[in-house]
């Protein structure tokens, strides 16, 4: 790490935390364990799990983790008070390596208008705040916010006082992504030049891409000397998202000639593990989105083609299967075997218990019967309906649907469900018309369970690009005040929506069950159960 090698640069992965703030973005504690079990095989060096003072499953997911996942420094968010900091320290206590991140505002701005504090009160709130979270912990950060835009001399007072309170990271972060690379290079310079003890501290960067120019702001600040990167896969984050880790490691990496840094995360994992965040959080990347897009390694002008067959580095600056992404996708036939597929499930990033696997491989075995050809996200997609299954007993499943649409025609859905305490055998039954078959399937869903949901979000897409691809559907909706959101994959669109709606709503009546209200609230007297 840095204290020993002064050019290996400390990856900081805040998806579970900045990342996970964004819209759309939110993630179930099974899914953030998953995440944190990938970002640890992808060897990140901190983890910022969450912000435990923010709600009882954020302090949850940040102790599980804690609990789970070793290697990585677990670190916990926490405001400048009291309150947050002990929530913070209580969560990250099971990890062997713990991390208090702490911040507060600096910039006139935010002193004036959010925090109704002066100068002296920041430096006094910093220390005392800093001096706590050392009683619990050795290792504590903390974030001057909205550093790119804070006078100069002030930040350097801040900074230098964190020191002096015993922060052992001190984080510069750009806010509201104000800075463009020369401006928040001179930043860097100028702390490193005024700052006493800054050599104690490791220097770290927190950019946000209002600009588009988080990465290219985060490279500046190395090229000063900070030694710590916070970014998020995929770049999600607040508004247009943080630093993309993928694009500065594989800078790093890329350009070792001019940077001469070094991170410690193996790169062939960027891919499966930015294609696990968009599967979690159903947020695709863009096609032509640097390192991990579709595109990113397509060749389609015919010169460029010619010039890649005779010698790929004519138009390759990096090699696909360097961050996991292999040019030839067809990995598994319907007469591969379990070993085959359990290769192929460590390749992609996932560790799968022996049960867990055989009913991925019972599904593969299905889909290969159905399908000509199985592709790596095809895998990836059974493995996370698999994983989203697992995520806690299901009251409501799936036995059968039909639907009727056609120009001109009513258009209807009837489907028959499972709930979990009824005898084996009993099936409930109902049907609803609705505006189109998806419509008519949510309504029908509403009528047999009695939940009634609003749907803010619907998307559907193609897991691979063949003609007979596995669909994917991605829903989000609204119940009593909450969102949640689900994905479900099926060869059939309208029974992988079934699939992703029921996932939801399971999930919101169990919380509901959670809080001590009783299931059959919900369902409806005149609903017969039918054997
Ligand atoms: O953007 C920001 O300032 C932050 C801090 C909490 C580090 O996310
Ligand atoms: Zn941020």
């Amino acid at each position: 790490m840095a204290a020993t090698d002064p050019n290996r640069v400390i990856i900081f992965d805040t998806t579970l935390r900045d990342g996970e703030q964004s819209p759309g973005c939110s993630m179930t504690l099974p899914e953030k364990l998953e995440m944190a079990h990938a970002l640890q095989n992808l060897g990140v060096d901190v983890i910022e799990a969450g912000f435990p003072i923010a709600s009882p499953g954020d302090f949850e997911s940040v102790a599980e983790i804690a609990r789970q996942i070793h290697g990585p420094i677990i670190c916990g968010l926490a405001r400048c008070n009291p309150a947050d900091i002990d929530r913070a320290a209580d969560a990250v206590k099971h990890s062997k390596k713990p991390r208090i991140h702490l911040f507060l505002a600096t910039s006139a701005i935010h002193r004036e208008f959010k925090l109704k504090m002066s100068r002296e009160d920041i430096l006094t709130r910093t220390v005392e705040s800093v001096k706590r979270a050392r009683d619990f912990c050795a290792d504590v950060e903390f974030s001057p916010e909205d550093a790119a835009r804070t006078e100069l001399d002030f930040l350097s007072e801040v900074v230098e006082r964190a020191i002096e309170a015993g922060a052992t990271t001190l984080n510069i972060p750009d806010t509201v992504g104000y800075a463009v690379p020369a401006h928040y290079a001179a930043i860097i310079r100028h702390l490193k030049t005024t700052v006493r003890n800054i050599d104690r501290c490791v220097l770290s960067v927190h950019c946000h891409n209002d600009l588009g120019m988080a990465v290219a702001n985060s490279l500046a600040a190395l090229g000063e000397g900070a030694r710590q990167v916070e970014c998020t896969i995929n770049g999600i984050g607040e508004r247009a998202g943080n630093t993309a880790l993928e694009e500065i490691v594989m800078a790093l990496k890329t350009r070792q000639d001019y940077y001469g840094l070094t991170t410690g995360i193996e790169t062939k994992f960027l891919g499966p593990v930015s294609r696990k965040l968009s599967n979690v959080t159903g947020m695709q990347v863009q096609r032509n989105k640097a390192i991990v897009g579709r595109n990113a390694f397509a060749h389609e002008a015919g010169i460029h083609q010619d010039g890649m067959l005779k010698n790929p580095n004519t138009y390759e600056i990096m090699r696909p299967e360097d961050v996991g992404i292999s040019k030839t996708e067809l990995v598994l036939g319907k007469h591969s075997g379990r070993a085959a597929l359990r290769e192929r499930v460590a390749h992609l990033g996932y560790h799968l218990a022996d049960e867990q696997l055989n009913t991925v491989f019972a599904d593969f075995k299905k889909l290969a019967d159905q399908k000509k050809e199985v592709f790596d996200a095809d895998i990836e997609a059974l493995i996370e309906t698999q994983l989203q299954a697992n995520s806690g007993g299901k009251l409501w499943s799936l036995v059968g649907f039909t639907s009727t649409a056609g120009t001109g025609s009513q258009t209807s859905a009837a489907v028959s469900l499972r709930h979990r305490d009824d005898p084996v055998g009993v099936v409930r039954r109902d049907a609803a018309p609705g505006n189109g078959p998806i419509d008519a399937l949510f309504k029908a869903i509403a009528r047999v369970t009695g939940v009634t949901a609003k749907v803010i979000d619907y998307r559907v897409r193609a897991v691979s690009q063949d003609m007979d691809a596995l669909g994917e559907a991605h829903i989000e909706v609204e119940y009593n005040g909450k969102r949640s959101s689900a994905r479900a994959v099926s060869l059939d669109v309208i029974e992988a929506s079934a699939l992703a709606y029921l996932e939801v709503l399971n999930r919101f009546v169990q919380q509901q069950l959670r809080d001590r209200l009783k299931p059959t609230d919900n369902v409806p007297t005149n609903v017969v159960p039918v054997v």
